[in-house]
């Protein structure tokens, strides 16, 4: 069975997360959204992507409208937490998105991802200060302080067990 990995990341978490997907499906290609992958020949896909104001990134989305009727899975990085209302609304709209274009979705993964304190530190300048980002709160400071130890070694088993499963599920199809 041929699966292709193809992800996209900015700060390298969700890089991360893909190696360690491709690492639990020998024979894999792994292979970044910037080379834009022809999708056809593989019978199973996995895009992994990073979260940019509550969606797939821009190259990720774009990337998502080439697959038509193909076996799918996907798995994300964010800085909020993963059993977040946030986590599940990504989850819901990128499903959506690929099923409407006909492909059959085997199921999704996520983890956070440490936000880079660059970009944080140019938000608080550049929104207005009664902006939810311009602030600090104790809540937001404490769920960036555990994004920033993500992705950890039990994210990237939990991702290895995704994978798993996604192989075998897209197997258990094909037969
Ligand atoms: C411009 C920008 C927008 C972001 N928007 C969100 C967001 O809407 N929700 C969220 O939970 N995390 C958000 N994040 C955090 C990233 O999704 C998170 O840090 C991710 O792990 C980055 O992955 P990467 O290292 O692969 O680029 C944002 C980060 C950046 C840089």
């Amino acid at each position: 069975m041929k699966c292709l990995i193809v992800y996209s990341t900015l700060t390298g978490n969700t890089k991360k997360v893909a190696e360690a997907v491709s690492g639990a499906i020998e024979g894999s290609e792994i292979v970044s959204v910037d080379q834009n992958p022809e999708p056809s020949g593989y019978d199973l896909i996995l895009s992994g992507f990073w979260v940019d104001k509550g969606q797939a990134d821009a190259k990720t989305k774009n990337y998502l409208t080439r697959l038509k009727g193909r076996t799918v899975g996907f798995f994300y990085t964010l800085g909020a937490y993963p059993d977040s209302s946030h986590a599940d609304d990504v989850a819901r709209v990128t499903e959506e998105l690929l099923k409407a274009e006909g492909n059959v979705v085997l199921g999704s993964f996520r983890c956070q991802g440490k936000v880079d304190p660059e970009l944080l530190e140019k938000m608080k300048k550049m929104l207005p200060p009664d902006h939810p980002h311009a602030q600090m709160t104790e809540e937001r400071r404490a769920r960036l302080e555990e994004a920033a130890k993500h992705p950890n070694e039990e994210d990237l088993t939990k991702a290895r067990a995704f994978a798993e499963a996604m192989y075998r599920k897209a197997l258990a199809g094909a037969v």
